[in-house]
């Protein structure tokens, strides 16, 4: 039995619906069973990451966990989530991010209230709790572009920082792909896989593929970083993560991020093209 987090997210969906198609029993966490939409087979429980006492029945008698961290908003329960998982399960695979430093001597400690802080808080803890573990650190998801699709589909413009900024974005299938690996195979402990997709797009030439998959031209407007942060705090976003977010665009700009062969490695099929995710998401954008 795995246990799946984030289940009904993007990337934890997909694993779910990957392991039942491989024939492994799988349990679905969410917080709000009743309003869950999650794949038919799927054993589904109630539990909050931030509230570990609710997880005994979730974990009661799983062997894996697909550990999908709430990025900050469940960070001061980190530590008694994490020990509770090794109380029960005898590994976790986590979904943490590209840029989280390996623990070394002299690597300073990220900002615990950042995102990469909250990733390498949660890589810290599952290291030192006797779990068999394995990180999946992706880059950009594909689908961080939905947050363009209400422009999209009102004015036909995007309006966002640094369109020069550069990305290997990931289709969410291929991230649980790459887990779904992991989680059915073995020599896989100790790993950290950077993930990334198979190409680099600026996100002008991200924004030109939507509209090629949506069959209408979409058009590039640069926003002032102070525009976008202050959208961003407007959205209730901590102010650390918010500067975070911007000022990563901004070094994306001068510096894209690299492409990975680890997709393929783990999963023995090519990393989806942005413009294959775009044609599977046209319709969130029409
Ligand atoms: N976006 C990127 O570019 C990127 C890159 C690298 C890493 N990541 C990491 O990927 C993760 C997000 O994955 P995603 O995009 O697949 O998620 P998502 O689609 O945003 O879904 C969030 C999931 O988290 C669950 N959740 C939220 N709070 C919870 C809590 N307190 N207890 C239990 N479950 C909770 C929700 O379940 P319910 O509402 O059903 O409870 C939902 O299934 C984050 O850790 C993020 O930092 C993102």
């Amino acid at each position: 039995m795995i246990l799946v987090t984030g289940a009904t997210g993007k990337v934890g969906g997909q694993v779910v619906s990957q392991l039942l198609d491989a024939g492994v029993a799988v349990r679905a966490l969410t917080r709000d069973p009743a309003s869950a939409t999650l794949p038919e087979g799927a054993e589904v429980v109630r539990g909050d990451l931030a509230d570990p006492a609710t997880l005994d029945g979730a974990l009661d008698g799983v062997e894996s966990v697909f550990l999908v961290w709430p990025t900050l908003s469940a960070d001061h329960a980190a530590p008694a989530t994490v020990e509770r998982i090794a109380g029960h399960a005898r590994g976790v695979v986590y979904l943490s991010s590209q840029g989280v430093p390996d623990p070394a001597p002299g690597v300073p400690e990220e900002d615990p209230n950042s995102i990469l802080g909250s990733h390498a808080l949660v890589e810290r803890l599952i290291e030192r709790s006797g779990l068999e573990w394995t990180f999946l650190r992706p880059g950009g998801f594909a689908a961080n572009t939905l947050m363009w699709a209400p422009q999209i589909r009102d004015t036909g413009v995007v309006r966002w920082v640094h369109g020069a900024a550069a990305r290997a974005l990931i289709h969410e299938r291929d991230i649980a792909a790459a887990g779904v690996s992991v989680l059915t195979g073995t020599g896989h402990a100790g790993a950290r896989y950077a993930l990334s997709g198979p190409e680099v797009l600026t996100q002008v030439e991200q924004v030109t593929a939507i509209g090629q998959a949506i069959g209408r031209p979409v058009r590039w407007e640069d926003l002032p970083p102070e525009t976008a942060l202050r959208g961003l705090l407007d959205q209730g976003w901590p102010p650390a993560a918010a500067q975070e977010m911007i000022g990563a665009y901004a070094q994306m700009a001068v510096s894209p991020e690299p492409v990975t062969p680890t997709v393929e490695e783990l999963t023995g099929r090519p990393a989806t093209p942005f413009r294959q995710w775009a044609s599977d998401h046209a319709d969130d954008f029409r």
